[in-house]
This record gives structure tokens, sequence and C-alpha cells, in this order.
């Protein structure tokens, strides 16, 4: 099991704890299927919201906040039956526009993950008013169910009143929806294809930058992040902050990132590659490959 969840798993009902230990292996990054979800229920004995709500310090041991040293879990549970962690990561340093929030960390493990909708969003604090305008632009956002510690469950739509989101700007096809955009490019380098298949896989409809990250490690892992953007544009998540958040989950640590990559498409409005940079040279002391790519459909 990995040290990151000793203090964790000390904090869960024994009968949890021993079902759940043989699941936390070196490469563990908080995604559990239904079937092992099942599984813990049954061992457990405690209903699936009591479980995710017992689970919430396993997902906030996901954390890298360098500078608060508050950690902040949070699990949502995707239309498939899988249930998806995220934390929060603070990058030592640099300003703090950087962080990624745990409900961003989750949401955007569930997306890279091939879900489509989120029904409900388990965290051990509050969401703040950034990530409720977050969860505000993914597909039936008003109705995913917030679960917190000692509160009754309500949707977002309780903790986000008079929203603004993608309808405001005449988004039909909000975030987690399917979609998917070719892009043209000649190579046979397996990041850069990697990379390119999730630029199409990307949320861009304000500035139709679609974009992504795929870091590789010295063992040739790769791990990516797609752009995701926002009706209210600042509380958009930037691929690398996506790739270093899926980094950070898997147990990863910056000094193995060997090659960092980030492709976006010719047609966007705006560049994330300064973006892109600030954030990875606060970690690791790699040059950022940029590679600009066309669409083959418009
Ligand atoms: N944080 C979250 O992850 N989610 C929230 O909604 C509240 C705040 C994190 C961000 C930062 O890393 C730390 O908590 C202090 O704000
Ligand atoms: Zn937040």
């Amino acid at each position: 099991m990995q040290n990151r969840f000793i203090d964790g798993i000390n904090q869960l009902p024994k009968p949890l704890a021993t079902a759940l230990v043989p699941l936390l292996s070196d490469d563990f990054g908080g995604h559990i299927n239904a079937i092992q979800l099942s599984n813990l229920m049954t061992t457990s004995q405690l209903n699936e919201q009591d479980l995710l709500m017992a689970l919430l310090p396993i997902a906030a041991a996901l954390a890298s906040p360098s500078l608060s040293q508050f950690y902040v879990g949070a699990i949502v549970k995707g239309s498939s039956g899988d249930i998806y962690m995220g934390a929060n990561l603070e990058l030592p340093g640099e300003a703090l526009f950087h962080t990624v929030h745990a409900e961003q960390s989750a949401i955007s493990h569930a997306w890279l993950c091939g879900e489509t909708h989120i029904m409900d969003i388990v965290v051990n604090f509050s969401p703040c008013g950034h990530c409720r305008q977050f969860i505000n632009e993914l597909v039936d956002g008003s109705k995913i169910n917030i679960h917190l510690p000692g509160q009754a469950t309500a949707p977002l739509s309780h903790y986000l009143p008079y929203a603004f989101g993608p309808a405001d700007l005449n988004v039909t096809r909000p975030l987690l929806s399917k979609s998917h955009i070719e892009f043209a490019l000649e190579s046979n380098d397996p990041v850069i294809i990697e990379a390119l298949d999730q630029v199409g896989l990307s949320y861009a409809p304000y500035t139709h930058c679609h974009a992504a990250v795929v870091l590789e490690t010295h063992d040739g892992a790769t791990f990516c992040g797609r752009y995701a953007e926002n009706a209210a544009f600042n509380p958009s998540m930037q691929p690398m902050q996506m790739a270093l958040s899926n980094l950070i989950r898997h147990n990863r640590d910056y000094s193995e990132i060997k090659r960092a990559v980030l492709v976006e498409s010719s047609k966007g409005m705006i560049s994330l590659v300064g973006a892109a940079m600030d954030a990875l040279h606060t970690v690791a002391a790699v040059e950022l490959e940029h590679i600009v790519v066309e669409p083959t459909d418009i």
C-alpha cells in the first residue's frame, strides 16, 4: 500500500479498511470501478452514500497542498457506476490561480476516463464559488447532488442559485457531452499521437482553442490533461494543470517528468502555451514541446 494512505486507512471502520487495502497498490490513482464499489459496500455493510463519505480521507490523501497543507478530497460518481477521487494540487512558488481544486481534480478524472454524466459529488469541505461555477459547466450540472459531511444532500442549484452558465453563451453541449473533433498531423511518435487524440476530446466552446497536454515519465508512462473551458472564463481548467493533477493522483513525482507536449488547434482565438509553460516550469526543468494542429472537419 502507498504510504500516503496510512493515516486515511487508520480513520476507516476496520472491515472497510481491510477490504480497501488490496486496492491501494502503487499505481492506485483514485478510480474504483462499479464491481469493486459494490464489494466494498458488502464487506463494509455501508450504504453507498455512507461508503463514499467514509472514503473521503483516502481521496484527501491524494492531495499535494504544498502551500496550505490543507487537504481537500472529492469523489464523483459517473453514470457507468464507477467512482473517481480527486484532490487539491498547489504549485509551489507560483501564482495561486494555478491551483487545482479537489472537485476539479475528481471531475476531470471522470472525464478523462470517458464518463459522460456525473450525478453525485462528495466533498470533505463546502465547494468554493469557483468550484460551484466549474460544476455548473457540466451536463445537467444544476442537478448534480452535492454531499457534504453533516449536511443534507442538495443539488448544485441550491448552492449556486441564479446561476450563470453555458446556456447564457448559447452553448448547448456542455462539458462531458460526447464529442470528438478530428485534427490532422503526420506523426508516429506515440506521445504526440496520444496528445492529438486528447485534443479532439477537449472542451473549448468559447475560444475553439482545443488543446491537450501529455506528460511522459522516465519509465515511459503517460499522463494527459485536456482543456476544459468555463462560461465564466476564469474557472476554466488548463490542460497542464489537469495533466499534473493526473500525475500526482497516480503517485508520481514531478522529478519523473521526462517530456511534456502541448498540442493545440490552429483555429483557437487564444493560445495556452504561456500558461502551460508557467505551470510546467514551477515543477520541472523540461522544455515544453508545442505543436499546432489543423482541424480536418471545418
Ligand atoms: N480547495 C479545494 O480544493 N476545493 C474547494 O472548493 C475549497 C478550496 C483547496 C484549494 C487550495 O488548495 C486549498 O483548498 C485552500 O484554499
Ligand atoms: Zn473550489
